[in-house]
């Protein structure tokens, strides 16, 4: 039988000609609330490493080294007998000694009332509007930023609940979603759009970073489902909280639908793409189940990002790609740069845009 194997970067990185050793520093989602019920124990690869996902009796969400620190097993492979949540603690599947939240030893079943001082190595993870999110930093440093949750506009009771797909793995980095922020020529070409977009320029406020794209939504069509009356001026939102958080907020006829495209790595060649999608309810609309527009709406962001993947997934990067105007030159090489800092071996010098071809 043949064997097919995928291409790969001469440089061993997933993504070919990539030029960074590790993962940037910052938060990147590695699930959704829901997954996790009290008593839930989950093994999970996140970033190269090997975890342990747990909720407690209680409801505390817990993520850990795997490893238990006794003999080595892995706490997220539970057994038939061993392996579960005891209230505040979880019991590891092999010999049953029970580990905190804090990732310390509380009890050793058969040695009553002894313990030993080794810890587990606790991650900072949080649980913000559905979303969990794991901090990763290349040298161990802790959070330093929080990242504020789903950038709602008005009201945030007057949207549907979240609707997620998530799906990977795929040959693609954190930072590609939000790329298209600073690219309003592939609008046409990807996502079949009427027109290019039009940015304004990027505001950077400590690890975020956000502009606004102003496009004619329906243009050259009398009506479309999303424009009934014709083309619509509207506003596009970006956002993005270090290089993975990365958000689009669409303004179109007082309609609003946010859109969260979070790309967490699960190693140095391979991420997972989790799509994320809410929108306001319509006047009078008091359901929980998106209906006409809204729904239309939603059910078409998760598309429309996946028709980047083809690109992402074979391109090879360029360091220095071959800028032209203004947008690109200014806009491209800005948030290029600005991402960079996030990366343990920045490429690209304190001064130097990366604007011409090498
Ligand atoms: S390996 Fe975990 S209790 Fe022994
Ligand atoms: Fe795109």
């Amino acid at each position: 039988m043949m064997a097919i194997h995928e291409e790969r970067g001469a440089d061993g990185s997933s993504v070919k000609g990539w030029p960074y050793t590790d993962f940037a520093t910052g938060w990147y989602q590695i699930g959704y609330s829901s997954e996790f019920k009290p008593g839930d124990i989950k093994p999970a690869k996140w970033l190269g490493q090997d975890l342990v996902i747990w909720r407690s009796e209680s409801g505390k969400l817990s993520v850990m080294d795997a490893y238990c620190p006794h003999m080595g097993a892995h706490l997220g492979h539970v057994g038939q007998f061993g392996g579960k949540v005891c209230g505040e603690s979880i019991a590891c599947p092999w010999h049953g000694w029970r580990w905190d939240a804090e990732g310390k030893n509380v009890e050793i079943p058969y040695m009553k009332g002894e313990t030993v001082n080794k810890r587990i190595d606790v991650k900072h993870a949080r649980e913000i509007d559905g979303i969990v999110i794991l901090w990763f930093d290349s040298a161990g440093a802790p959070p330093n930023y929080e990242w504020p949750g789903i950038p709602y506009l008005g009201d945030r009771n007057n949207y549907y609940a979240i609707d997620a797909t998530v799906d990977g793995p795929h040959r693609v980095k954190p930072q590609f979603p939000f790329e298209n922020s600073a690219d309003p020529h592939h609008f046409p070409y990807v996502h079949g759009s009427g027109v290019d977009a039009e940015f304004t320029d990027y505001i950077v406020e400590g690890a975020l970073i956000r502009n606004t794209m102003n496009m004619l939504f329906g243009a050259g069509k009398p009506r479309t489902w999303m424009t009934p009356n014709g083309p619509v001026e509207g506003t596009i939102d970006n956002f993005c909280w270090g290089t993975s958080l990365g958000v689009a907020r669409f303004n179109i006829e007082g309609r609003v639908c946010v859109h969260l495209t979070f790309v967490t790595p699960i190693d140095a060649e391979q991420s997972v793409f989790f799509s994320t999608v809410t929108h306001t309810k319509d006047e009078g609309e008091d359901g929980d189940v998106p209906v006409g527009i809204a729904k239309k709406m939603m059910d078409a962001q998760h598309v429309q990002i996946r028709h980047d993947f083809h690109i992402w997934q074979n391109m090879r990067y360029r360091v220095k790609p071959i800028f032209t105007g203004e947008d690109e030159r200014i806009r491209y090489a800005f948030l290029r740069r600005h991402f960079d800092q996030f990366y343990p071996n920045p490429v690209y010098a304190e001064n130097r845009l990366p604007e011409a071809a090498e």
